[in-house]
């Protein structure tokens, strides 16, 4: 798919921070060759702020892979009878007003065998777990529309959960772990600023994934209400607590609560469908860093929490990038990290 083209960019386009990284491929290696980030602080200025990052990177393709989140994206896990990839393609276009909640000729269908059930008991059908994903027509209209007038080609359009996963991926992998994670189920939680993203992930599949509505806007918000201070101000103090961290702790402990809650019913969810525990929960996002967080995921998932680096062991050119400035943020690079390990040949 992509043909010779052996470098990328990874654009995340985040409700309030753009980040765009360029990958390379060479031979079996690769690289991180470029990176630019940039604040939004409104929808209307996407627009400038995707031109601001791709003209800022130094980046030497316009080819992007993006993703798609929200409303409009359904991600579904269906028990199919086992039958041929072509076959399902149409079972599942068939059957798909069973699964999605809009008209079928409305969305782009995509789907996946997870893995054939086995040993089927006797007497029954055969089966195996397809995931399924429809995406609104429009707004993939939308988004191509938005990256036509930036002058960038689309190269793979992504689901933000799913990338993350990739990144997970290739974090395992860069850090030669591929046998410990081959059997173990992780659960991936991206904490950004309009939403938190779950991916529950066991040797490179995705099991269950859900966006939350609940992130770093309704911390600020918490703050901002409960000190009768702006929203501005209340920003900056949640990332910049000092010696104020109980205060604001306190201020933000219901809504983090709420937020495990979701989380917790997410991997009730999945322990009830795939009679299988979430072992470990890996953490990322630009509000992993929020103060309080971990003692309260602690105790809320009796289980290990950990702040992963999405950075940690890839090969960067750091001749070609500001590699202080990439590093600093690494908690908030998770997606735009899978986004562009597609070079890497992976393209489901
Ligand atoms: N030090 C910090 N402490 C707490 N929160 C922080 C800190 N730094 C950044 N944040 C929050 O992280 C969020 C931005 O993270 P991220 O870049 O992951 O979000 P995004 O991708 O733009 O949002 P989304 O994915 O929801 O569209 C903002 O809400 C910001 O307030
Ligand atoms: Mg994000």
């Amino acid at each position: 798919m992509f043909g010779k083209q052996n470098r990328v960019v990874g654009l995340d386009i985040g409700s309030s921070e753009i980040k765009a990284l360029e990958m390379q491929k060479f031979g079996d290696g690769y690289a991180i060759t470029g990176f630019a980030s940039t604040r939004v602080h409104s929808p209307d200025e996407t627009r400038a702020a995707i031109q601001e990052v791709i003209a800022t990177g130094g980046f030497r393709t316009r080819r992007v892979v993006t993703a798609v989140s929200g409303r409009s994206v359904i991600v579904r896990y269906v028990n199919m009878p086992r039958m041929a990839p072509d076959q399902l393609r149409s079972a599942v276009r068939y059957e798909a007003d069973k699964y999605i909640p809009f008209e079928v000729e409305d969305v782009v269908l995509d789907c996946q065998v997870l893995e054939p059930e086995t040993a089927p008991t006797e007497g029954e059908q055969p089966e195996m777990k397809v995931l399924l994903v429809a995406v609104k027509k429009s707004l993939i209209e939308e988004h191509v529309a938005l990256l036509s007038d930036c002058n960038l080609t689309p190269a793979v359009i992504d689901v933000d959960a799913f990338a993350l996963g990739n990144a997970f991926e290739l974090h395992v992998t860069a850090s030669h772990r591929e046998r410990e994670f081959e059997d173990r189920v992780v659960a991936l939680i991206d904490i950004g600023a309009n939403k938190t993203n779950i991916n529950i992930v066991r040797g490179g599949n995705s099991y269950f994934t859900r966006e939350v509505y609940l992130a770093g806007n309704d911390f600020t918000e918490a703050i901002a209400r409960r000190l009768g201070i702006d929203e501005e101000e209340a920003e900056a103090l949640k990332c910049e607590p000092r010696d104020r961290v109980g205060e604001v702790e306190e201020c933000i402990l219901p809504t983090l609560d709420d937020l495990g809650n979701e989380i917790q019913l997410s991997f009730d969810y999945f322990e009830n469908q795939f009679e299988r525990e979430v072992e470990e929960v890996y953490v990322s996002g630009g509000s992993a860093k929020l103060p309080g967080l971990a003692r309260t995921f602690e105790a809320s998932f009796d289980r290990p929490i950990i702040f992963w680096d999405p950075l940690e062991n890839l090969p960067i050119r750091s001749d070609r990038i500001d590699e202080k400035a990439m590093l600093a943020r690494s908690n908030q690079l998770a997606v735009v990290v899978g986004l562009a390990s597609r070079v890497r040949g992976k393209l489901t």
